[in-house]
């Protein structure tokens, strides 16, 4: 790796703890399952993990409802094995990144009991946001606002007296009450759960809904209702990548939340050995993104940009040159990312021949998967990927190849959305299914022998993309990550720095990196001849006569 602050391009790892790996047998990940697989991450050469909230939760959104911050979900385990975990981790040099979900808690959580308990009126509702209904009795939500899952952002609640009462705002489910952070307890008590956290040896965060958490006064309706639609993916305005355009939105990415960060990062930076966060922020113009990565605010956020982005040159280029060009212009590394648990898969996503741009099944629908292609896509996204200026995000099990499950049957459907949209949108519970490990069939050796089913089914025909069955083969998806993982720390010209655009035919990408290296995309192009001096460390399959057909990429080093 280029520099010497291990974050400015750490690979890491997600760790979606619930479908990771069980080692109690309950058919759900744990973290004694993570711990039983450390060496599996540290072989496959990644440098951190970040693991998904692990907290104590009544589980209506996967945890994030949180119901206390300071410990441990106990299907999850406990303090001590989380403990224990950060230690064997550092062993094997990887660091942790824990996930902290601050726009809203649980309605389990003890503040928010006390809140509806205490009535209208009280001081104790005013960590969240309740508000008087609108029209003649009270019965309308106070504004047109609409929940990221499906129907209003509002809630009524049953007053002590039995009648119905005030309405509490939820940006996603009912069970997740927004916290109002203009209360003063809102932010003390996430600055010492961030000390929690720090001081167990946990080496950072991903902040979850970063770009939401403050709201504008007076809670104003928006003028057009699709501005309430998220996320959506960002359209080309000018020449520029936006979200058609940018205006101030009444909750989403608003100036006000740029304190929240420069509070916090004093709280990382106050440790001998620096923490650090990313940022969940879908605000999709890297003009917007590289305000939260500002030098005393947070140091990476996810390129969701990226993420969305369709499998085309053109677009490719320009989203990578405005990331590097904005974050570079605030002096912030830039992170490239392929997939998360909010989203479908990409290997499902590059399958789809006539792509639009987005993230989500609703998005997809109608569309008909050709898994090889996208495949063959995937394995040349990821040495794009993995050879960019700065850093990038694993997801779990795309090491392994796995597609979304797109027909998983409607009654193990976990995710609100489903529910929330009225049974439309089926949500993201497809690319949460638990990891296949080894074996051949379910549950592919995901929990102990005699195990619960795990939590969500696994499709009958992953026998071939199991840990164990791809672990030996050098054509295997596995192997290609771990080659890519491992070339990427051998090379010094990989990781943070600069790189330089090569002038290719339309359909094909490319660019070089000092010393010595070049990458090669062929997106949709005829077949590329490869530059003269240079030989193939790594190719994501084989070439055609010395040329490098569509959907596939090289990584060349000076001869
Ligand atoms: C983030 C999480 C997602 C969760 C939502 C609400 O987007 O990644 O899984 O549902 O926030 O906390």
């Amino acid at each position: 790796m280029a520099s010497g602050v291990w974050w400015r391009d750490a690979v890491i790892y997600q760790v979606y703890i619930r479908s990771f790996a069980d080692g109690d047998g309950d058919g759900l990940g744990d973290v004694a399952g993570i711990r039983s697989r450390l060496g599996y991450l540290a072989d496959l050469g990644v440098d951190a993990l970040w693991i998904n909230p692990w907290y104590p939760s009544p589980m209506a959104d996967a945890g994030y409802d949180v119901s206390d911050y300071r410990a441990v979900e106990p299907r999850f385990g406990t303090l001590e094995d989380a403990e224990a975990l950060v230690r064997e981790a550092h062993d094997v040099g990887l660091r942790v990144l824990l996930d902290v979900v601050p726009n809203h808690s649980s309605d389990q959580h003890p503040w928010f009991v006390e809140a509806v308990e205490a009535g209208p009126g009280s001081p104790l509702r005013d960590r969240y946001v309740f508000r008087p209904g609108g029209g003649p009795d009270g019965a309308e939500p106070p504004n047109q606002w609409r929940s990221v899952f499906g129907g209003p952002a509002w809630e009524r609640v049953v007053e002590p007296d039995g009648t119905p009462g005030e309405w509490y705002l939820h940006l996603f489910a009912p069970e997740q009450p927004d916290l109002n952070w203009e209360h003063p307890d809102v932010a003390a008590d996430f600055e010492k759960t961030l000390r929690f956290w720090f001081d167990r040896g946990v080496d950072g965060f991903r902040i979850d809904v970063a770009h939401s958490l403050v709201k504008e006064e007076g809670l104003p309706d928006v003028a057009d209702v699709a501005d309430l639609d998220w996320p959506r993916p960002p359209v080309e305005v000018d020449g520029r990548l936006q979200r058609a355009p940018w205006r101030p939105h009444p909750f989403w990415d608003r100036d006000e939340v740029h304190d929240v960060y420069r509070a916090w990062r004093q709280v990382a930076d106050s440790y001998a050995d620096p923490k650090v966060f990313v940022a969940e922020a879908w605000v999709d113009e890297p003009e917007r993104l590289a305000r939260y990565l500002r030098p005393d605010e947070l140091h990476t956020a996810f390129n969701f940009t990226y993420l969305q982005a369709t499998w085309d040159a053109g677009y490719l280029r320009r989203v990578i040159t405005e990331t590097l060009d904005e974050q570079g212009a605030v002096g912030a590394p830039a992170t490239w990312v392929l997939s998360n648990h909010d989203v479908v898969r990409h290997l499902s996503r590059l399958a789809r021949d006539r792509q639009a741009p987005g993230s989500s099944l609703e998005q997809l629908r109608g569309t008909t998967p050709d898994l090889d292609l996208g495949r063959r896509r995937s394995r040349a996204a990821v040495l794009l990927t993995l050879s960019l200026p700065g850093g990038a995000y694993v997801y779990q099990g795309e090491e392994l190849g796995l597609p979304e499950v797109e027909d998983l049957p409607d009654d193990v459907l976990q995710d609100p959305t489903w529910e929330r949209s009225g049974h439309t949108d089926r949500g993201r519970d497809g690319c949460r299914v638990p990891l296949p490990w080894s074996g051949d069939r379910p549950p592919y050796g995901f929990g102990p022998e005699g195990g619960a089913a795990p939590w969500l089914p696994q499709p009958d025909d992953w026998g071939p993309l199991t840990a164990e069955a791809q672990r030996d083969d050098p054509g295997s998806m596995l192997a290609l990550y771990r080659a890519a993982l491992h070339e990427r720390r051998a090379l010094p010209a990989l990781g943070d720095g600069g790189m330089a655009w090569l002038d290719l035919p339309d359909g094909a990408l490319g660019f070089t990196r000092d010393p010595g290296f070049a990458c090669l995309v062929n997106v949709s192009g005829d077949p590329l001849p490869l530059p003269a001096g240079y030989a193939v460390r790594l190719a994501s399959g084989p070439l055609d006569d010395g040329r490098l057909p569509r959907d596939r990429a090289v990584w060349l080093t000076r001869e």
